[in-house]
């Protein structure tokens, strides 16, 4: 197995590799902008560990690899969460507008498909198989995220299916990609993907509790979307049920000042203790993820490298 850096620097070469047209500009520019932008990387590296894990050569999965990427990076929910920044930088529909997002998201969507197809050879079908049902299944989420801005009433199982649909099963996705590349027998296959969908549900909360605690310069996003949309996440949906004094619910769709909702809001989740518990939470669903490794037939370095980069999610600030 390689380092965690390794499987970046050889993802990062793909991309640049991948000599995208530059005209037209309008449809292009912003799809270099966002690939060039950076990001964890962490799908298609998931993707190359997991067939290197299976005893094949990564690049096998290469091409698939960055096919998960190119469809992590469309630009759709940007426009949907009208956010301003990602990566640190200002997103493509405020650099340029919404129909250059959604275009050059709808290109991004329609080159990912094309790279998928790339030597995948026998495992062809099999591998569309996985990647639209996973990309519909992200279209499902995202529907739901949606609709719950507009509930008072969403359960936290509600949530938690949300969150599956929309982030998990991309990441359970580039796990199981990677060991269907490296032909393994479909129990394999799922018990990957088992695993990644555990860490992407630690991975989507994480990344609700950054939203409202992180350090914008790290995480590269703006913080306090999530409670300007009046988002369900976990944090929103403790404080519906647990704040006695109803603060919370007037201040949804009330027309505060954005850094006073934002500050009150985060004011309640602190005095609920919501931080110290969805971490706890976050920590119970990554050893849910490190138990499904038990169940895979990899050497232990590979064993390792999976339990790290699970660990490493569930603290990062990034
Ligand atoms: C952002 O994903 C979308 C979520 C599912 C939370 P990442 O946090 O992996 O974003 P990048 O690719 O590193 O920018
Ligand atoms: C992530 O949800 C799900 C998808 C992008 C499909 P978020 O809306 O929380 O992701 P960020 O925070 O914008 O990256
Ligand atoms: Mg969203
Ligand atoms: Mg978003
Ligand atoms: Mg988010």
């Amino acid at each position: 197995m390689k380092e965690f850096d390794e499987y970046i620097s050889i993802v990062n070469k793909a991309i640049e590799n991948l000599k995208l047209p530059a005209n037209p500009a309008g449809l292009y520019d912003p799809i270099h902008y966002t690939l060039d932008c950076g990001g964890k990387r962490l799908r298609p590296v998931m993707a190359l560990a997991a067939c290197e894990a299976m005893g094949k050569d990564p690049m096998t999965a290469i091409h698939q690899a960055v096919a998960i990427e190119m469809f992590h990076n469309f630009t759709h929910d940007d426009v949907m969460d009208n956010a301003d920044v990602r990566r640190g930088r200002p997103t493509v529909h405020r650099k340029w507008d919404e129909e250059t997002a959604i275009l050059s998201g709808d290109a991004m969507l329609t080159t990912s498909t094309m790279l998928l197809a790339i030597k995948a050879g026998e495992n062809l079908a099999s591998a569309l198989d996985l990647f639209n049902g996973t990309a519909m299944n992200i279209y499902e989420g995202q529907q739901l995220d949606m609709d719950f801005e507009k509930r008072l009433d969403v359960s936290i199982e509600e949530y938690m299916e949300m969150i599956r649909l929309k982030t998990s099963v991309l990441l359970g996705c580039a796990c199981g990609m990677g060991a269907l590349m490296a032909q393994t027998p479909f129990e394999t296959q799922l018990q990957f993907f088992n695993y990644g969908v555990n860490l992407g549900l630690a991975f989507q909360l994480q990344d609700d509790y950054l939203d409202t605690y992180g350090d914008p310069k790290t995480f590269g996003k703006a913080i306090g979307g999530d409670i300007l949309n009046d988002k369900k996440t976990w944090l929103l949906i403790m404080a519906l049920k647990e704040d006695q004094t109803g603060e919370v619910r007037n201040l949804i769709g009330s027309d505060v000042p954005a850094e006073e909702k934002i500050n009150k809001v985060r004011a309640v989740y602190d005095r609920l203790g919501l931080p110290e518990r969805i971490h706890e939470l976050i920590r119970a669903y990554i050893d849910t993820a490190i138990s499904c490794l038990d169940q895979l037939p990899i050497p232990p370095d590979a064993r390792a490298f999976f339990i790290d980069l699970a660990l490493k999610s569930a603290t990062r600030n990034k």
